[in-house]
Parts: C-alpha cells; structure tokens; sequence
C-alpha cells in the first residue's frame, strides 16, 4: 500500500488530500480564496500566493488528521508542479519538497491537467478505454484520447478563451461576479436557452474551439437590448457554449472508436452539459463518466491519484524540479 499526501495550489484553492494506491481517498481539503478574489472580479495573482502561504500548513494538518495519520504514514508527496499562476505554484512545491525531505519520503511533481484527467478515474475505476475526456477549465479546453497504455492524444482545443474563461468574462460583463460559470448555470435555469441565437465557434470545422467570438456577440447583444432578461441571455449563452462542447465531444469519440466519454475541469460542473453528455453518450452506445462536482473543479485527490500513477510509472521527480507555469501535458499531438 502506499498512501500519498497530495497538495494542490496552482490556483485560488488551497487543498490537501491523502489517498491510497491512487484510488481510495482518505480525505481530501479544499479552501477556497473565492471570497477574497470576488471584489476584484478574478484571481489576483500576488493575492493568491499570499493566501496559499498563510492557509496550506494548516489545510495539511487538516488532511492528515481526517485521513487519520500523521507524516509518519505517508510514502510519497505530490503536488502540483504547473501550469498555473508561478507565485502559486511555488508555495505548493516548495512545502512539498519541505515534507519530502523532512519525511524521508519521494517527491512526485504533477501536471495539473493530468491531474482532472485522472479525476473521473479516481471515482469510476472501471471507467472502458479508449475514452476521449473533454477537459474544460477557467484556462483550458481540451479534447484528449485516452489511451489504453497512459498515453494522452490531443485531439483538438481552443484557439483564444477556454471555456471557463468565457463563462468569467460574460458573468463579469452582466455584472453577476466571480467565479461566472456557477451563476450563469443558476440564472439559466430559469431563462430560455433558444431566446437569443448566439453563434456557435468553428462549428462543422474539425476539433478545435473558438469562443471569444461568443462573448463578443453577447457583448454587443445585450448593449443593443439592455432591459432583456438576464436568465435569457445566460440561458442562450451557455446554450451555445454547451451546443459546441457535446457536438465536438461526440464527434471525437467518433472518430477514435471510443468506449467511453469522461469529463473533467470546473466547466464539467455545468448542469446542462453534464446532462448532455450524459444523453449524448447513451445515443451512440458509449460509456460516459460524469465526475462528482467536486471532482472536477480543483481539488488534490486528483493530485495524489496522478502522483501514485506517475511514481510507478516514471519513479520520483528529483527535488531540483522547478515549477513551471506552463507546462504541457505530455501529449501525442496530431488530429
Ligand atoms: O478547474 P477549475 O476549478 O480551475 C482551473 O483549473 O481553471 O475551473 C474553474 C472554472 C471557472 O472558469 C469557473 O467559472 C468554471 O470553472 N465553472 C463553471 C461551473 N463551475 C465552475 N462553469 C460553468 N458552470 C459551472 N457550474
Ligand atoms: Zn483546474
């Protein structure tokens, strides 16, 4: 058995988490800096690594003490090493470095990406590769084959805003407050998703994305209508961010012959389109793995489930790694 610490900090949540052989969660912390970032209206960086600073040793203890052990029953340390914001990152890396080094214990850097692509397996082990996982966040948009032997294939992703991104900007522009993407999910409920037909980025184009021609259009719509309801235009919005997400999603499992579908990252807690992966999935006869909320926004478990995976397969990363703010994700590129 071996039972991991994980930590993550590569953005404005503060978590720890134990977890066992990869699968078995033994607690997992999250703090979030939500209302430290809203009267900004985003993540302020410097404010960030600040908060991560002051809360982490004790989002550590925390972790420690619900999985019920001490630095004494922990095999390895992960933590996210990138991408994310540096000032951040750091703060996660070096503390984890500092456990490592002070528990005799290796030292495993994750990429944050990697990390919400192992989240839907940390919940459904059984999970039928190949899967193509649509991961969406506040900085990516991703579509990845999933391959049987831990291999990743980028099979397309957005070429301006990620997804998450265009929920903040259109929340921000309405004037509804960070982060956007949980608000427009609950104001479009009840609004009518076809009131407005906003355009939907590269559709029919292969396998990348576009939205930042989406929120322009919701920009110019809502200044020539400015007493329209706001359920409406989050409804019509997010219809249009849904529409083009499960379409491309479907036609890449398609193309690769998936088994399943996963999805993963904050956007993946959307009600409408965790809803319509779900129905789209079940229309061609594959699996489809629908994370718990969360799991797919940032949390560490899917930290310490990755940290395992990489220790077997690559052992420990030496302590003179470096966090990188833009790492990638050891892809296969190519259609
Ligand atoms: O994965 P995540 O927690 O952090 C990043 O790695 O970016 O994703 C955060 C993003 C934000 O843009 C947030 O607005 C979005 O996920 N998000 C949602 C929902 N919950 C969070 N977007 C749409 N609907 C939601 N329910
Ligand atoms: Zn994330």
């Amino acid at each position: 058995m071996t039972v991991v610490l994980a930590i993550e900090t590569s953005c404005d949540e503060t978590a720890a988490a134990v977890v066992e052989d990869g699968r078995v969660v033994r607690s997992s912390v999250v703090s979030s800096q939500i209302d430290l970032h809203a009267r900004f209206g985003g993540v302020v960086p410097e404010v960030a690594g600040r908060a991560h600073l002051e809360s982490l040793t004790a989002v550590v203890d925390e972790a420690l003490e619900q999985a019920g052990t001490t630095g004494a029953g922990i095999d390895a340390v992960g933590v996210t090493i990138g991408p994310g914001l540096i000032g951040s990152l750091l703060v996660g890396v070096a503390a984890a470095k500092a456990y490592s080094l002070a528990w005799e214990v290796p030292f495993v850097g994750v990429n944050h990406l990697e990390g919400h692509l192992h989240a839907a397996f940390l919940e459904d082990p059984d999970l039928a590769l190949p899967a193509v996982v649509l991961l969406v966040s506040g900085g990516h948009t991703m579509l990845i084959h999933m391959q049987r032997d831990g291999t990743y294939r980028l099979l397309g992703q957005t070429i301006d805003d990620a997804a998450g991104e265009a929920f903040d900007k259109v929340a921000r522009y309405l004037g509804l407050g960070y982060p956007g993407g949980p608000v427009i999910d609950r104001l479009a409920a009840d609004g009518d998703p076809h009131a407005i037909a906003f355009p939907r980025g590269l559709r029919g184009a292969g396998l990348d994305f576009s939205f930042s021609g989406l929120k322009t259009s919701v920009v110019t719509w809502v200044r020539k209508h400015p007493d329209a309801p706001v359920a409406d235009v989050a409804a019509s919005f997010q219809e249009a961010v849904v529409d083009i997400l499960v379409e491309k999603t479907r036609q890449a499992a398609a193309a690769v012959g998936a088994k399943a579908i996963a999805i993963g990252g904050g956007v993946a807690a959307n009600s409408s389109l965790r809803a319509r992966i779900q129905a789209a999935a079940e229309d061609d006869g594959r699996g489809a793995f629908i994370p718990s909320r969360a799991m797919c926004t940032d949390n560490a478990a899917m930290v310490g489930a990755t940290a395992w995976y990489r220790l077997r397969a690559d052992g420990p990363t030496p302590l003179t790694a470096a966090a990188d703010p833009n790492l990638r994700l050891a892809v296969i590129a190519g259609g």
